[in-house]
C-alpha cells in the first residue's frame, strides 16, 4: 500500500482548520502555576523577552500563570551598558514595567558574567576594570532600586569538570578570586532590600563544581560577605538529567543559611518522561523550606533558547503540556490530577512496535487523555531517514518538508474521556535503517 501521497493530498485542506483548533486551546484549570505555588509560599516565574510581550497569547499565558519574571537577556551587560558609561534600560524597563503592572516580582539577571559582556570591558586594565565593574553594578541596581526581588549578582564564575576552579574571565583573570566578594559588597550598598544571589549551572547535584560554590558560600557566610541566595539554573536534558541528589544538594546549601532558588529550569524531552522530571524538581523545591521559588527559562517552547528540545511547560501553540500538569499537581493545584474536574486538557503519547519483518515494521502509538476529558489531540512521529511511512490508519497525518516528521491528529472525532485511550498505527519501510521512531509530546484541548 502506498497511501502516503493520497493522504497528503486529502489532508492538505484540513491543515489550516486543525492548526486553529490547536491554537484555540485554553487552560480551564481552576488553578494556575502562580496561585498554586503561592499556596506553598513560593513564586513561580518565567524568563521573559521584551520582544514577545506584544504577542497576545504570549502575554496572556505569562500574565495568567506566572508570579515572577526574569528578563531573559535585557539586563545583561551588553544590553544595559554596551559602551562605557552609556546605560540603556529601554528593553529591560519593558519587562519590569509589564511584570510589575501584573503584580509579579522580578528577578534581576545578571550583573557580572563572562558572557554577553561587551568587548570594551575585557580590554580594561585591572584598576579600571574594578571601577567599571562596581560602577556597572551600582548604576543598574540603582535604576531598579526597590523593584527587584533577587539579583543574580555573579553568574557562572566556576569551571565545569573536576577541578573546582574559577572560570577564566576578565574579572577572574585581572581581579582574582576577590572579584566575587567585591561584587556582592557593592551590590548590597546599591540596593539593600534586594536579595543577592550567586547563580550557576551544573551545580544541581553534589560534584566538584557545586562543592567549590558551596565552599565559597560557606566562607562568605563565615566572614559576613553579603550573600542571601544561591540560584540553581537547572537546565536538564538526557545527557544532563535531574541528579538523584538534587533535593539533598539544595538542602545542603540552604543549611548554610541562604535561600535557594531554581532560576532557569528547563528539561528537554516530551510526554510522561518530561512531566515526571518536572514533577520531581518541583517536589524537591517544596521539600526544602528555604527553596523560595522556581523560574522556568521561558514561557513557550516556541521561543526557548533550546526550542528544538521542547523543554518548557507550554508548547508552541501555548497549549499546556503534560509537564504543566505534573508541575501543577506537584504544587498541589487542581489541574493535573489531584483535582476532580475543571482541569487542563492534557494527553500522553506512547510508542510500541506492533509487528516487525525484514525490511519494515508497524508502529502503534497510544494516546491517553489526562485527568480531564479532551476534545482533540496532536502528536508527532519522527522517522530516521531513509525510513519512509508507507501506510497509516486511524489518524490524519501531515508531513513536514523533509518527509520525516509526521504530525498526527485524530481522523475524525478526537474526544476522549478522562484517562481514556485510543491508538493509531503506521507501516514503515526500513530502507536499511533499524531506528525506532520518536514520538513527540501529546497536546490536547
Ligand atoms: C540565554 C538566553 O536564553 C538566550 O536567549 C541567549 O542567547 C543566551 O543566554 N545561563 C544563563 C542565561 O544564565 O542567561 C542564559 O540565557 C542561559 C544559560
Amino acid at each position: 500500500m502506498h497511501l502516503t501521497s493520497l493522504l497528503r493530498a486529502a489532508t492538505a485542506g484540513l491543515l489550516a482548520a486543525t492548526a486553529l483548533t490547536a491554537a484555540a486551546h485554553t487552560a480551564e484549570a481552576a488553578d494556575t502555576l502562580g496561585s498554586a505555588a503561592a499556596g506553598k509560599g513560593r513564586y513561580f516565574g518565567a524568563a521573559v523577552s521584551a520582544s514577545h510581550l506584544g504577542e497576545s497569547a504570549y502575554a496572556a499565558t505569562l500574565d495568567r500563570e506566572f508570579t515572577s519574571a526574569t528578563p531573559e537577556n535585557e539586563m545583561k551587560w551588553d544590553a544595559t551598558e554596551p559602551a562605557r558609561d552609556s546605560f540603556t534600560f529601554t528593553s529591560a524597563d519593558q519587562v519590569v514595567d509589564h511584570a510589575r503592572g501584573q503584580g509579579m516580582s522580578v528577578r534581576g539577571h545578571t550583573l557580572v558574567w563572562h558572557s554577553q559582556l561587551p568587548s570594551w570591558v575585557g580590554s580594561l586594565a585591572a584598576a579600571d576594570l574594578r571601577t567599571a565593574m562596581n560602577n556597572h553594578i551600582t548604576q543598574v541596581m540603582t535604576h531598579y532600586k526597590g523593584e527587584i526581588h533577587s539579583w543574580d549578582v555573579v553568574n557562572e564564575a566556576f569551571q565545569d569538570g573536576g577541578s573546582g576552579a574559577r572560570r577564566s574571565s576578565p574579572f577572574q583573570d585581572k581581579l582574582g578570586d576577590g572579584f566575587i566578594e567585591e561584587a556582592f559588597r557593592t551590590a548590597r550598598a546599591a540596593d539593600p532590600a534586594a536579595k543577592l544571589c550567586y547563580n550557576d549551572y551544573n551545580t544541581d547535584g553534589a560534584n566538584a563544581k557545586s562543592n567549590a560554590v558551596y565552599a565559597m558560600v560557606k566562607d562568605f557566610k563565615a566572614r559576613g560577605v553579603p550573600i542571601d541566595c544561591v540560584g540553581f539554573q537547572s537546565h536538564f536534558n538526557s545527557a544532563s538529567p535531574v541528579p538523584s541528589d538534587y533535593q539533598a544538594n539544595l538542602q545542603r546549601f540552604a543549611d548554610l543559611g541562604v535561600d535557594v532558588q531554581i532560576t532557569e529550569l528547563d528539561i528537554e524531552g516530551s510526554g510522561t518522561a518530561q512531566a515526571t522530571a518536572y514533577g520531581n524538581v518541583v517536589g524537591a523545591c517544596l521539600a526544602v523550606s528555604r527553596c523560595t521559588g522556581i523560574t522556568v527559562w521561558g514561557v513557550t517552547d516556541k521561543y526557548s533558547w533550546r526550542s528544538g528540545g521542547t523543554p518548557l511547560l507550554f508548547d508552541a501553540n501555548y497549549a499546556a503540556k503534560p509537564a504543566y500538569d505534573a508541575v501543577l499537581t506537584a504544587l498541589g493545584g487542581s489541574g493535573g490530577g489531584g483535582g476532580g474536574g475543571g482541569g487542563t486538557a492534557a494527553c500522553t503519547a506512547t510508542y510500541a512496535t506492533s509487528a516487525q519483518w525484514n525490511d519494515g515494521y508497524n508502529g502503534q502509538v497510544t494516546i491517553t487523555a489526562g485527568t480531564t476529558a479532551i476534545s482533540t489531540w496532536t502528536t508527532t512521529v519522527t522517522l530516521t531517514s531513509p525510513q519512509k511511512v508507507t501506510a497509516t490508519w486511524n489518524s490524519t497525518p501531515t508531513w513536514d518538508t523533509t518527509g520525516n516528521v509526521m504530525t498526527v491528529r485524530p481522523s475524525w472525532n478526537g474526544s476522549l474521556a478522562a484517562g481514556a485511550s485510543t491508538t493509531f498505527g503506521f507501516t514503515v519501510a526500513k530502507n536499511g535503517s533499524a531506528a525506532v521512531p520518536a514520538v513527540g509530546a501529546c497536546t490536547a484541548s
